[in-house]
């Protein structure tokens, strides 16, 4: 199966991001990823659900809701009602994780659990039952446009195997080009993320396919 491609709306122009959204939609991206920012567990602030439910209608496609935020758990329901379909949290941001997990489940909604760069694959060990992503940082969260730590595909390997025949994806966000995903996707990545490399050019459509077939 082809690898999903999720571009990061954090890139894209926020004066009009309505149209930014259809754009990628049209440019034949697979998921929206939003990166939710609080300036708090990240050094960044971006927006919040009113502007996830302004974008709704703009895009049929799946909302990826990214949560930088800490604590996650009291404003779930409120990025499930603002139009999200995966809610992914921060395993380092949730003192609960396995409460947030069934939480976003209980809103009908998928999960997803996020791990910063120094955080080890063994904190899923007893949420991977209950859990539709991981969610693996390869930058430190926060900004857009950084360099793409290496270390972190040795993680994903580890994950896959970790994973087994579940039917969980593997996500991988921060630094990812079209010069380096195939490196992601032969690690066992099945979801990318990209903000800088779709949104650099006006040509989404090829930014996109350049990552999606990428062999580096
Ligand atoms: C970083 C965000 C990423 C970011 C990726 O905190 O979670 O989604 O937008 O941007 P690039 O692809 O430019 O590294
Ligand atoms: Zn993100």
């Amino acid at each position: 199966m082809s690898v999903l491609i999720a571009p990061s709306i954090l890139s894209a122009d926020f004066a009009q991001l309505g149209a930014e959204v259809k754009a990628i939609d049209e440019a034949g991206c697979d998921w929206i990823h939003i990166d939710v920012m609080d300036g708090h567990f990240v050094p960044n602030l971006t927006f919040g659900p009113p502007v996830i439910k302004a974008i709704r209608p703009w895009t049929k496609k799946v909302f990826d809701v990214h949560l930088m935020i800490d604590p996650a758990q009291p404003y779930l329901e409120d990025y499930a009602k603002a139009g999200a379909d995966i809610i992914t949290v921060h395993a380092e941001a949730d003192k609960h994780l396995h409460r947030s997990v069934q939480a976003i489940r209980a809103l009908g909604k998928k999960a997803g659990v996020s791990l910063n760069p120094h955080t080890p694959e063994s904190v899923i060990e007893y949420v991977i039952d209950t859990i539709d992503m991981v969610l693996v940082m390869s930058v430190n969260p926060g900004f857009g446009g950084q360099s793409f730590i290496t270390s972190q595909l040795d993680k994903i390997a580890r994950i896959k195997r970790m994973i087994g025949d579940r039917p969980i994806d593997i996500q991988v966000d921060g630094g990812v080009t079209a010069d380096n995903a195939g490196k992601v996707v032969a690690a066992g990545a099945t979801c990318l993320v990209a903000g800088s490399a779709v949104f650099k050019t006006k040509d989404y459509a090829g930014n996109i396919a350049a990552i999606r077939n990428s062999k580096g």
